[in-house]
C-alpha cells in the first residue's frame, strides 16, 4: 500500500515537473548570484553603496525611468542612503516636479516624490527590485528562491550587464539583445563604465555601477527592510525567552503531582 502511494506520488510529481517545463523557456538567461550586504537575516543596507546607487539613478536612469513612489524626504531616513537633511533638501530642489495646484512645474521639496518615467516605454523603477525574479527553478518549483532569495537586485544587475551587442530593428524601433531579459529589449546599453564619478573614489566600472543602482532600487522597493528584520529578530528572541519561562512554569506547576512515587 505504502509503496503504491509513494509510486503514484512520484508519478504526480513527474507530471507537475513536465507541466512546469515549458515555462522554463521564458525564464531568460542565467543570473549571477551577487552577495549583497542586505541579504540574510542580519543583512543591512550599505549606506555608501545606496548613496552611489542614488547617484547612478540620478545621472543615468532618471533620463528615462521614474521613481514615482519614492518621496525625497525618505533619502534622509536612517537605514537608507541617509544623506544629511540639508543635502536632501538641496537634492529635492534640483528636480522639477509637477504641481497640480499651480498646473505647472516647480522645484521639488522634501514631501514631493521623484518624477514618473520620462520615456513612456520605460517602466517605473520604484518597485522593480521586487517585481522581477532573478532565480527560478529547478523546474519552475522556485526552490532556488528559497535558498538564494527572489533575485530582484541580481536581475537588475543582469539586465545592465547582460547586453550581448546584437541589435535588430522592429517596426521602426531598435531593439537590443540582452541575456538577462532573455531576448531583445527596448533599452539600449546605458552603462559604459565611468558614467558617473563617485565622490568616495570607488572605480565606476559597469559592474560596480550596476550593483550600486540595484542595491539602491532594492532600498526603494523595501525601505523598511532593516526595521522589519530587527522586529523579526526581537520577536524570535522574545519567543525563545517565553518558551523557557513557560517550560519552567509548567515544571513547577506539576511538581507536586509528577515524578513522585508514593509508597503506601
Ligand atoms: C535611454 C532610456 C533609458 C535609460 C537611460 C535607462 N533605461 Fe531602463 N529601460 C528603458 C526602456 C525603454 C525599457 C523597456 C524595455 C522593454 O521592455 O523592452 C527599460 C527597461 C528597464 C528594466 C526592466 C526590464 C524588464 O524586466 O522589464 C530595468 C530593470 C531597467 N530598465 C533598469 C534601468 C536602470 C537601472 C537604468 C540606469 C542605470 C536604466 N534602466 C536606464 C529605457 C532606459
Amino acid at each position: 500500500m505504502l509503496r503504491k502511494t509513494l509510486l503514484s506520488g512520484l508519478a504526480a510529481l513527474g507530471l507537475v515537473a513536465a507541466a512546469a517545463a515549458p515555462s522554463m523557456a521564458a525564464e531568460g538567461g542565467h543570473i549571477h548570484d551577487y552577495s549583497f550586504s542586505f541579504e540574510g537575516p542580519f543583512g543591512t543596507y550599505d549606506q555608501a553603496q545606496l548613496q552611489r546607487g542614488l547617484q547612478v539613478y540620478t545621472e543615468v536612469c532618471s533620463a528615462c525611468h521614474g521613481l514615482k513612489f519614492v518621496a525625497f524626504r525618505t533619502l534622509a531616513d536612517p537605514g537608507g542612503p541617509a544623506i544629511a537633511e540639508d543635502q536632501m533638501r538641496a537634492y529635492a530642489a534640483q528636480w522639477d516636479v509637477f504641481d497640480p495646484e499651480l498646473d505647472d512645474l516647480r522645484p521639488g521639496t522634501p514631501p514631493d516624490h521623484f518624477p514618473p518615467s520620462q520615456n513612456a516605454a520605460a517602466p517605473d523603477l520604484s518597485l522593480m527590485a521586487k517585481a522581477r525574479a532573478g532565480f527560478h527553478g529547478p523546474l519552475g518549483l522556485g526552490i532556488n528562491q528559497m535558498l538564494r532569495g527572489i533575485g530582484g537586485p541580481e536581475y537588475i544587475v543582469g539586465i545592465l550587464t547582460g547586453f550581448t551587442g546584437e541589435e535588430m530593428e522592429q517596426a521602426g524601433t531598435v531593439l537590443y539583445e540582452n541575456s538577462a531579459f532573455g531576448g531583445y529589449m527596448g533599452m539600449n546599453p546605458v552603462l559604459m563604465g565611468d558614467d558617473v564619478t563617485y565622490a568616495d573614489g570607488t572605480p565606476a566600472t559597469i559592474e560596480q555601477e550596476a550593483q550600486d543602482v540595484a542595491a539602491f532600487l532594492m532600498w526603494s522597493a523595501e525601505p523598511k527592510m532593516m526595521a522589519r528584520k530587527t522586529a523579526g529578530m526581537t520577536a524570535v528572541l522574545f519567543l525563545v525567552v517565553l518558551t523557557v519561562l513557560l517550560y519552567l512554569t509548567n515544571k513547577k506547576l506539576w511538581l507536586p503531582y509528577k515524578g513522585k512515587k508514593k509508597h503506601s
